[in-house]
């Protein structure tokens, strides 16, 4: 027998073979595009740690939308910098806080935008925490109630989708629950099921204003040093009627996303996150990374893992060059 008989080099001779064979590809319907929207007006400040990405009033994510809307990126994830915080993170499941005004804008205005929202405390709390403290942590069942009036609150002002990114135990259940009991069956949850406790969140805590005034989020955030918990996780999050499971952060942990295709008959999302972006970016500047390269090569990787949809602050820039 010559050797070799197969020549894995005969399907990579010319960009047509290689098109052909290509196994995943990024499309802009993957695209879930993060907007952090500060309480106020005329507000556009840029976000040191990530350039190009602002925290923006109303009147200018609006105008964002209707950009995304050209560039056909289907869809907006929602977080919300109120001007008043305090314990109970009361703005987070007002009728007239930042967010659900912002919801109402938005629908009003672009209304093919799926708006999704993310459903958590810690932008809302003066202690920064993704909760209700009680005893010097996030009490869990306590915080169950004001996640499910705070998600209540955002479809009730028009939003298409949930996200819960609190990491309590029970959330989707009780998410489930309210929005059932209110006639809204159809509205689905993307859980952010899998969710690590990672120091890649660090610029989106500056972009949110919502570094923890005391502590850590250990108690309710997973160790990244575990695997099978994470399908745990998941498992839990199916059992109460999840629709869509998430894994975040994306890239340090595409093994995970992996692990949840293989496992569960869901779309999976991946949280390419703020962390992620901010380091292609130092580099880029740098001259030490091709920056759209890197960028393409990262959302891909995160789509042969097994991702279906990718949460990423990369979604302008990717959509304008696909
Ligand atoms: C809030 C939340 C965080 C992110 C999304 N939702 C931060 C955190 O848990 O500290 C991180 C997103 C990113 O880093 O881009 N619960
Ligand atoms: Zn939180």
């Amino acid at each position: 027998m010559a050797f070799p008989i197969d020549r894995g080099r005969r399907l990579r001779s010319n960009p047509a073979i290689r098109r052909m064979v290509r196994e995943n590809q990024v499309s802009v319907d993957d695209l879930i595009y993060p907007l952090f929207v500060a309480e106020g007006e005329g507000i556009k400040k840029e976000i040191s740690s990530m350039p190009g990405i602002y925290q923006m009033s109303i009147e200018h994510i609006v105008t964002e939308c209707e950009k995304l809307k050209a560039l056909g990126v289907p869809s907006v994830i929602l977080f919300g910098i109120p001007e008043h915080k305090d314990a109970m993170g009361s703005q987070a499941y007002d009728k007239h806080g930042v967010i659900q005004n912002t919801i109402r804008a938005i629908k009003h205005e672009v209304p093919e935008m799926y708006v999704i929202t993310d459903v958590c405390m810690c932008e809302y709390t003066d202690h920064g925490h993704c909760g209700i403290i009680k005893n010097n942590d996030v009490d869990n069942d306590e915080t169950l109630k004001y996640l499910a009036l705070e998600a209540l609150s955002h479809v009730e002002a028009g939003a298409d989708m949930v996200a819960p990114s609190d990491m309590m135990d029970g959330r989707i259940i009780t998410i489930r629950d309210i929005l059932d009991g209110n006639g809204y069956h159809n509205i689905p949850i993307m859980s952010y099921a899998v969710k690590y406790s990672s120091a890649f969140y660090g610029p989106f805590r500056e972009a949110a204003e919502s570094t923890p005034a005391f502590g850590d989020r250990k108690t309710y955030q997973m160790d990244p040093a575990n695997r099978r918990e994470a399908l745990r996780e998941a498992m839990t999050d199916v059992e109460e009627g999840a629709d869509i499971l998430m894994v975040k952060p994306g890239l340090p942990y595409l093994d995970i996303i992996r692990e949840l295709a293989d496992n569960f008959d869901k779309p999976i999302a991946a949280y390419n996150v703020s962390g992620e972006y901010a380091m292609v970016h130092a580099a880029a500047q740098r001259g030490w990374l091709d920056y759209e390269k890197v960028m393409f090569e990262s959302l891909l990787s995160m789509k042969r893992a097994g991702a279906k949809l990718i949460l990423t602050y990369f979604a302008k820039d990717a959509a304008r060059l696909l």
